[in-house]
Parts: structure tokens; sequence; C-alpha cells
């Protein structure tokens, strides 16, 4: 099947800002329509999200240079093309950008393309999209879904300016289905919603679908997750565990951490003993971004100092194969943080993730803060047999569409593995 039509347009995420929906369709009618999110706490290492920078427009978020370039630049080139070349059709794209980190053409313009090829090629092949990812990965699909993190309570960049920590998670124990994992974070958001109330504290909602809550510490936020946990009647570390998205390059200054427990700046060492001290008191499942993106010591002596906490590199990493292969080399993570938008061509991301597996990191599929209802996402890490999914709360159109795409393929993986 060949690629017959290519057609982006400016549409809006989830925080009101313009993104990039694109529809591709092919010479035997096979359709797809499909939309790119934003970060808020951007990598430096991460791919460029162009912006027309129009400060008449959108306050100078507008993407209509991105939907250009891709209505102007990338269809032209791509038209003709065999829809199932996914590696051809992005090294192209890649080529025709020609610089290091996309910001000629823009991420934002090449990943709507690549991903809307993927679900076309899916559709004119009739098989669901997380079948053909599996098919470009070399997956084997079983009825194993990954193990979703949900994002309860929003600080940092996504939240109300109170917490520097950016996310606090809970994760359901692994002996858990995709659908029980799904109520039970749900039923211990909505309990912690009442454990806001009590506490007197602001329950309105952040970024990502959160509470956001005024606290005077973050490990404040820890103890009324366990709260929560409990008045919903589950066993903490037993049904569910707790993980951190710190966010920590959001609030490194002067090469020192500050943050509201503790009343002066930490150095590199001072924040490795403090999240010791922390997991003592609240075991840590997994820890994100516990550290600056460049600040390597604190990687390395932190995955030593936690063996049994997943040290997940986020903006350390940016789906980015040389910061990968740097830091399996230095030891200074054991888990990814994966979203395509961070490097631009979902054979790129298929790359990224194999390179982990060879270090037996785990692999998390994540979403952005800035989302659109498309489901693409969900598709992905069941495609690639991602071990875990970080889509935000269990709440608000753009996150339940992810949480309600995984319940359609675990239903569909089930009947499968019965017949
Ligand atoms: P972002 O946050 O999408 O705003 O970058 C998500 C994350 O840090 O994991
Ligand atoms: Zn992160």
């Amino acid at each position: 099947m060949k690629i017959k039509s290519i057609k982006a347009r400016e549409i809006l995420d989830s925080r009101g800002n313009p993104t990039v929906e694109t529809t591709v369709v092919l010479d035997d009618g096979s359709k797809a329509e499909n939309s790119v999110p934003s970060g808020a706490s951007l990598g430096k290492y991460e791919a460029v999200e162009l912006r027309d920078n129009d400060p008449k427009r959108y306050k100078g978020m507008g993407v209509l240079t991105a939907v250009s370039n891709v209505n102007e630049i990338i269809a032209p080139k791509l038209l003709g093309m065999d829809a199932n070349e996914q590696i051809k059709i992005d090294k192209l794209l890649i080529e025709l950008d020609g610089t290091v980190n996309k910001s000629k053409l823009g991420a934002n313009a090449i990943l709507s393309v690549s991903q809307a090829i993927v679900e076309a090629a899916a559709v004119g092949q009739k098989i669901p999209t997380y079948k053909y990812i599996a098919s470009l990965y070399g997956s084997k699909l079983t009825e194993k879904m990954p193990i979703p993190t949900f994002n309860l309570i929003n600080g940092g960049k996504h939240g109300a300016g109170n917490l520097e920590f950016q996310e606090f998670h809970i994760v359901p124990s692994a002996s858990k289905t995709y659908r029980e994992s799904l109520r039970i974070a749900e039923e211990i958001y909505q309990t912690l919603e009442n454990v806001l109330i009590k506490h007197g504290a602001v329950h309105s909602i952040g970024d990502e679908g959160g509470y956001a809550p005024d606290l005077f510490s973050n490990a404040d936020a820890l103890e009324l997750l366990m709260e929560a946990i409990k008045g919903a009647n589950y066993r903490y570390n037993f049904d569910v565990f707790l993980g951190l998205d710190v966010a920590a390059s959001s609030f490194y200054k002067n090469e020192k951490y500050q943050i509201k427990d503790r009343a002066s700046p930490m150095q590199t060492d001072d924040l490795v003993n403090f999240y010791k001290e922390l997991n003592q008191q609240y075991p840590l499942y997994s820890l994100e971004d516990g550290f600056d993106e460049d600040d390597w010591d604190g990687w390395i002596k932190i995955t030593q100092a936690l063996p049994s906490t997943m040290i997940i590199g986020d903006d350390l990493l940016a789906t980015n194969k040389h910061r990968v292969e740097e830091a399996i080399k230095k030891k200074a993570c054991n888990a990814i943080l994966v979203k395509p938008n961070q490097i631009g061509t979902i054979s790129e991301t298929i790359y990224v993730v194999m390179k982990a597996r060879e270090a037996n990191w785990k692999v998390i599929v994540s979403h952005r803060s800035g989302e659109t209802n498309d489901d693409f996402i969900a598709d992905f890490a069941v495609g690639i047999n991602a071990d875990f999914t970080k889509f935000g709360a269990p709440a608000r159109g753009e996150r339940v569409a992810k949480y309600n795409r995984l319940l359609a393929i675990e239903k569909e993986l089930a009947a499968e593995d019965k017949r």
C-alpha cells in the first residue's frame, strides 16, 4: 500500500496549547489520524518541538510552521512510498531534517507523520496498531499487560508551585490484572480527595489530572498517599507500591538542590542521603529523574545505593541512543522512560527500547503532560512489551483515553490466548 496523502493541521492539547494533528491516507483508502503530545518539563537533550514564536498567536506557542513543514516539505517527498517500510520512511524524515535534534522541521512535525504512517499501515493490514508495532519491534504478544503507574499528586511544573517534586505515583502489584490495577488506582484516587479535604489541603487538579495540594513538604505527599491507600482498604507494599518522578533538573540551581523538606540547599551527596532516608520511611518502588540530567555522579551513586528501586532515566536519557549508551556504560540507572516525542520517529524510539533491553533495563512507556485524546501510546506500550506505562492520573479525558484503550487491548489479548 502506497501513501496517497499526508495532511497536517494545528489543534489544541490538554493545556490549551497548539499541537500538530496529521492524517495519512493510503492508496487502498486506509486512513489514520493522529496527534502528538507536548511536555512542560522538557529535558535539554530532547529533540526540538518547533514553535512559531509569533507573539501575536498563542503567546508564541503556535505550530503553523511545523504544520506547513508537514504539508509542504515532508508530504511531497513521502507520497507514493510503501507505508509498510517504516524504517525507510523514518530514515528519509531524519535526512530531510538534517539536524541532530530535528530543529529544522520540528520533532512535532516529524513524529506526527511517523506515527500516523504506523497507524495507517496497521489499518491497511487490517490489524490493530499494537500488533503492527509488535511486528516492527519483533515481539511476541501475550496476555500479560504492562503494569500501569498512576500519578496521583502533581507538583513541580505540573502543580500549583508548592511542591518541588513533580509526580507522586502509586504502582499496583504485578500480581493484579490491568483491569484490577485501574480500579485500585481509581479507588485510591477518589479516596485521596477525601484525605486532602480532611487535612484542609487544596484538592484542585494539576496538568496530569492528579491533585495539586499545598503541603509542608514533599515527604508529606507520600504520607497522604499512604493514608489514601489505607483508606481505600489496600495494603501498602503488598497491593500497591509508591514511586516518584522528582524531575530534579527543574530545581537544580548553582549545582545544588533546594527543596522544602530541608532548610538549606543540598549537594549531590546530601540528596543521595535524603533519598536513602526517604526510602527507609517510604520504600520507593521507583525513582525517576532523582538528579539533574547532567549530574552523572548523583545518578551513579543512587543506582548503587538503592539496589531494589527502579532508577528511571527520563530527562537524563531523552529517549536518545547516545544518552542511553552513555548511561549503560556508567551504570547510571536501571530503567528508561520512553517518550517517542523526545526523539521524533517511531523507528528511533524502537531502537532505543532494544538498546535498553540489551542492558536488562526495565522499560516504561510514557505520555507527556500536555496530551490529546490520541491513544497511540497505549498501543505502542503493548506492542513493544513495555514493563510499565506512565499515563498520569486515572482521570481527565486525555488520560483515560489511554487507560480505556488498554482495557480494550487487554480484552482482545485475553480472548486470543483462550483460543
Ligand atoms: P513532561 O513531564 O511531559 O511535562 O515533560 C513528564 C515527565 O517528566 O515524565
Ligand atoms: Zn519525568
